[in-house]
């Protein structure tokens, strides 16, 4: 049977590619953001994960204004790098993994979610940056990858209880999937971000804190919350927190928290990383 082995969560930025093709690891403001990647990458060589369940959102590039989705699975052989620019040079397609994309849709489906297919699909920052920060090597992603992308542009958005529940959908979909294959959940966005208007720039990490420590414990504490509120207290695009929801909600064994790095700003963005291992 598939075995979860842990879910990764943290924050995409743009900038982030500008710095990796810059080579600024080192420098004083990328530092402490790029330090919190190499117990990260320890622990994957030691989990030693085939296939990574991606639970990201798009932001205009795969789907615009005149059709957005609030739940959308990639179901494509291959997915594409197609970001907004930048001058970055873009990471080759990520392979995907078919049989597990149609084992999700499958499943997640019979338990009463209205998924959308997509059997060809653009991928930009939010899942080709983090991707590239966990397996920095040349060349292709060695992990085959299963996109799902959560709407957060354009209102409507899925609650935050809808968003943990659809974690956990998948996570069961996973764990009932007849192959020997060891995943790893990740979910990318967030934490507290504003780029517009005129709270631009705002951050809230006592609440970003408390969020990420819910997590572990108490994962259903900011199902609570609405989506208004959860822009009040973590900015227009703070609410991308709902990735980490949705992964954590993939997480159905005992939850340990494997590390957490939280360095405030890159960028606009409250970054935080965080790995909680599935027991
Ligand atoms: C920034 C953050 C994001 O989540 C994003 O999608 C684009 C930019 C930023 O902080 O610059
Ligand atoms: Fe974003």
């Amino acid at each position: 049977m598939a075995k979860i082995v842990g879910g990764i969560s943290m924050s995409h930025v743009p900038a982030i590619g500008n710095a990796i093709a810059k080579n600024l690891q080192q420098d004083p403001y990328w530092k402490p953001f790029f330090d919190g990647f190499p117990p990260v990458r320890a622990w994957l060589d030691k989990v030693k994960p085939d296939v990574a369940v991606v639970f990201y959102n798009d932001h205009g590039l795969n789907f615009f204004l005149d059709k957005q989705p609030t739940f959308a699975v990639g179901a494509a052989p291959q997915y594409v790098n197609s970001d907004e620019g930048w001058g970055i040079p873009s990471l080759p397609p990520f392979a995907g993994d078919l049989d597990l994309s149609w084992h999700i849709i499958n499943q997640v489906t019979r338990k009463d979610f209205d998924l959308t297919t997509c059997q060809e699909m653009v991928v930009d920052h939010a899942f080709t940056l983090p991707l590239k920060l966990l397996w920095p090597q040349d060349g292709p992603c060695p992990i085959r990858t299963v996109p799902i992308c959560i709407n957060t542009v354009q209102h409507p958005l899925a609650s935050a209880r809808r968003c943990y529940r659809l974690g956990q959908a998948v996570g069961q979909a996973i764990d009932s999937w007849d192959k020997d294959l060891r995943v790893v959940v990740i979910g990318t966005g967030g934490l507290s971000h504003q780029l517009d208007g005129e709270r631009a720039g705002f951050i809230n990490k006592e609440f970003d804190l408390k969020f990420v420590e819910s997590l572990t414990a108490d994962p259903e504490w900011s199902t609570q919350y609405s989506i208004e509120e959860l822009v009040e207290l973590t900015g227009t695009q703070g609410i991308e927190l709902l990735m980490w929801l949705a992964t954590r909600g993939a997480l159905t064994g005992k939850v340990r928290q494997e590390s957490f790095n939280y360095h405030i700003p890159i960028s606009n963005t409250a970054a935080g990383l965080l790995v909680l291992e599935n027991q």
